[in-house]
């Protein structure tokens, strides 16, 4: 064992290290540590300068590549001055050993550093942006991605994700939507616990395990206008009841740390927010990590106008709750005078401290500040076949068919040319998705490449690009239109750049951007029935190219193999699964758009769409234009005989799933459940279970659910949370707008 030397200065004996180190085995990131670790902690909080104690709170980037301006470019001297409590995107063996050298063997304490990264959909092996990843609705390799995403990052030095982010959004416009999952918060619960277990593991004092950090704590998603850095504002209810519990079930999975969130709610930026961070997270919650603010967060609260300056601002930050500001070297700058001028006590930057070190500790940093620099594992834990395995399966199951006229997919087995036409169709560098990490674009394999590589000599694939993502050229329609009229077969490769998704990517106008749709225009006017492979980070508004295409077939960003696993689902190797986790409107005219709406008191009713005094547009359906939960496969699926039965104070649900078709397949069974009427009013349905089954061509399976009278319990005005008796209506069906229902009485 490589013991810390600082353990050697405050005199704890060799002895006690072995004890207390048996204790780290099978450590979670959020449980309280043995009381001899805290002693050790106490010993080592006693002998740290005031200076030294402000410098675990604070965290810098490498420069390596950032996401704002960068304070500091010092930050060697920092670490080596005891300034520098953590690092972030620095990587590879070399280098986080050296710097963290620095740390160890430079600084007075000799304390080690966090080394922090945003793995958020893989590190070097890319998986389908998260979003993407949520459509699988499959928990097992969800959290499988994130697995291998810490073992890649452990190897070359990080033991820190700013992952999983959990931001429950409805508005489309806003770019970072592909980060997290979708618009739906039972479901978002559920994937936010498996990816912290991915990520953290049973025990994350092991080497290959990552601490996670929740974020961006909290209701990131519902920037106004899905203008990115936007307020937020929002009754409490809907806070408690829509926008909370993702973040909570991290915590209750053991996350070791939160980061808050850039937007204020109601009128008190996140940062700054004693309520969020205090009395909530710690208080209610029982949070025992720590709390990093995101990107120089802290100094933003002057521009926010709640803080006067600088100095009032990381006031404010600290006394909330902030342990560890990011980047804004607020603290180095203004703790000590505002410890002089009682601003700010010791006691609470002990604190702060102490959540710190005990993240350090559960990583096993004390123990061997070297052990996720291990050379063998970088050499040999990286881009495994089995990982590059998992990827692909990932990427088919992420894929959703949204249309599929006269079965145009899967390509015909007599197919002997393929058109492949599009922005899309052969861009490495797109297929990545933002967040990438250590991802190297020259490794992706494209649409034409995965096209290829399983086409092999059974049929040509010819590539045209046709005009790029986002200007008015047009003059390369000609040789599309060209290309087309000679293939059997003919791909749009169509949607955005990997970068307009993502952070301060918000777009007003969610369509195809560029002149994409007159291209895909002037290929349907060919007459060749048209199939679109979609590539973008978020929902789109298609209505026009849903018209004219036969098929199509959402992608999203797939990562190193996003071609490999696209081409499994065009050629009918693997039938497509994948179900929406986020409603696509038709317009962005109807922003927020999200299937667990309210009826409202003039609700508007399909059957009568003319109607004049109802809750409608003039120009435009209220349906959406694919619906939370929509996917389509290459074959059908029925549903019936649904029985809801009431035993005490559950309802046990059973469903028929028929296979109608003529292939075996895999169908994502949804529950919703409606509470008829309440003391405050009720979404018109709300996801409450689901189950993926694969299911034989002409065979039907019944799926069998429980709900009990708890998970139907929702919060009140006096912020309480609990269940009203009363009727309820069960549905079941294949996506959130096409159901059978039944109602029943719980009393
Ligand atoms: C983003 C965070 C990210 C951080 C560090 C910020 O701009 O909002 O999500 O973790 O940068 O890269």
């Amino acid at each position: 064992m490589n013991l810390n030397p600082y353990f050697r200065i405050a005199g704890i004996t060799i002895l006690s290290l072995l004890l207390s180190a048996q204790t780290f085995s099978q450590i979670a990131g959020n449980t309280k540590l043995t009381p001899v670790n805290q002693a050790r902690i106490d010993a080592l909080i006693k002998s740290m300068t005031f200076e030294e104690k402000i410098g675990q709170l604070s965290l810098f980037t490498s420069d390596w590549d950032v996401t704002g301006s960068a304070l500091k470019s010092n930050f060697k001297n920092l670490i080596r001055e005891g300034l520098v409590g953590s690092v972030f995107k620095a990587y590879t063996v070399d280098s986080v050993r050296d710097l963290q050298h620095i740390a160890v063997e430079e600084s007075r304490l000799k304390i080690p550093m966090l080394f922090g990264y945003d793995v958020i959909h893989g590190y070097r092996t890319i998986f389908p942006v998260p979003l993407a990843q949520s459509c699988s609705w499959d928990m097992t390799a969800i959290e499988q991605a994130d697995r291998i995403a810490a073992i890649e990052a452990t190897a070359e030095g990080i033991n820190w994700t700013f992952a999983p982010m959990v931001d429950i959004a409805r508005d489309p416009r806003w770019g970072r939507v592909d980060e997290g999952s979708g618009e739906d918060t039972w479901l978002g619960c559920r994937i936010a616990t498996a990816r912290v277990k991915g990520f953290q593991g049973d025990d994350l004092a092991a080497d290959n395990t990552l601490m996670a950090c929740v974020k961006h704590f909290a209701a990131y998603g519902a920037v106004q206008s899905g203008r990115d850095y936007n307020t937020v504002d929002m009754s409490q209810l809907s806070l408690c009841e829509w926008y909370l519990p993702p973040y909570k079930a991290c915590v209750d999975a053991g996350v070791g740390s939160v980061m808050t969130s850039f937007n204020e709610i109601a009128g008190v930026p996140s940062t700054g927010n004693k309520w969020l961070l205090t009395d909530l997270l710690r208080r209610d919650w029982h949070f025992n990590g720590f709390v990093v603010t995101d990107y120089t967060a802290i100094n933003e609260m002057v521009n926010h106008g709640i803080a006067a300056n600088i100095k009032d601002a990381a006031q404010l930050a600290l006394n909330a709750g902030v342990d560890m500001d990011m980047q804004g070297s607020t603290y180095i700058d203004s703790a000590d005078s505002l410890l002089k001028e009682n601003k700010i006590t010791m006691a609470r930057v002990d604190e702060a401290v102490r959540v710190i070190l005990e993240a350090k500790m559960k990583l096993g940093l004390f123990d061997d500040p070297y052990r996720y620099c291990k050379k063998d594992r970088q050499e040999k834990e990286i881009m495994t076949r089995e990982a590059l395995a998992a990827a692909r399966k990932m990427v088919a199951e992420s894929c959703v068919l949204l249309k599929n006229s006269n079965q145009t997919l899967p390509i015909p087995a007599t197919v002997k040319t393929i058109a492949v036409i599009g922005p899309l169709g052969d861009s490495k560098m797109d297929m990545l998705g933002n967040w990438s990490a250590a991802g190297n674009w020259e490794k992706c394999v494209t649409l034409v490449e995965g096209l290829r590589n399983r086409a092999g000599s059974n049929a040509e694939i010819l590539y045209e690009k046709g005009c790029n993502v986002n200007d008015d050229d047009r003059t390369g329609f000609e040789a599309a239109r060209k290309l087309a009229a000679k293939a059997d077969f003919v791909i749009l490769a169509l949607g955005e750049n990997g970068w307009m998704s993502g952070e301060a990517s918000s777009r007003a106008h969610i369509d195809l951007p560029g002149v994409q749709g007159d291209l895909a225009e002037s290929i349907a006017a060919t007459g060749k029935p048209v199939t679109v492979v979609l590539f973008n980070g978020r929902p789109l508004a298609i209505n026009r190219l849903h018209l004219m295409a036969s098929a199509i077939l959402e992608t999203w960003f797939g990562g190193t193999q996003a071609g490999n696993g696209i081409a499994d689902l065009l050629f009918g190797d693997v039938t497509p699964s994948g179900k929406l986790t986020m409603t696509f409107p038709r317009t962005e005219g109807q922003i927020p758009i999200f299937y667990n709406a309210k009826n409202t008191g003039r609700p508007y009713n399909r059957s009568d769409p003319d109607a004049k005094y109802v809750s409608r547009y003039l120009d435009c359906p209220n349906d959406p234009l694919y619906p939370f939960g929509f996917g389509l496969s290459y074959t059908t699926f029925a549903y019936s005989d649904l029985h809801a039965v009431v035993s005490g104070n559950r309802i046990d649900i059973t469903v028929k799933v028929t296979n109608t078709g003529s292939r075996d397949g895999e169908e994502i069974a949804q529950l919703y459940i409606q509470d008829k009427v309440g003391s405050i009013t009720r979404p018109v349905k709300e996801l409450k279970g689901f189950q993926k089954v694969l299911i034989g061509k002409g065979e039907s399976r019944v799926l069998s659910f429980s709900v009990t009278a708890d998970e139907l319990a929702f919060y009140h005005p006096d912020l309480k949370k609990y269940w009203e008796p009363g009727e309820f209506v069960v549905y079941a069906g294949g996506n959130s707008a096409e159901t059978i229902s039944q109602s029943v009485w719980l009393k």
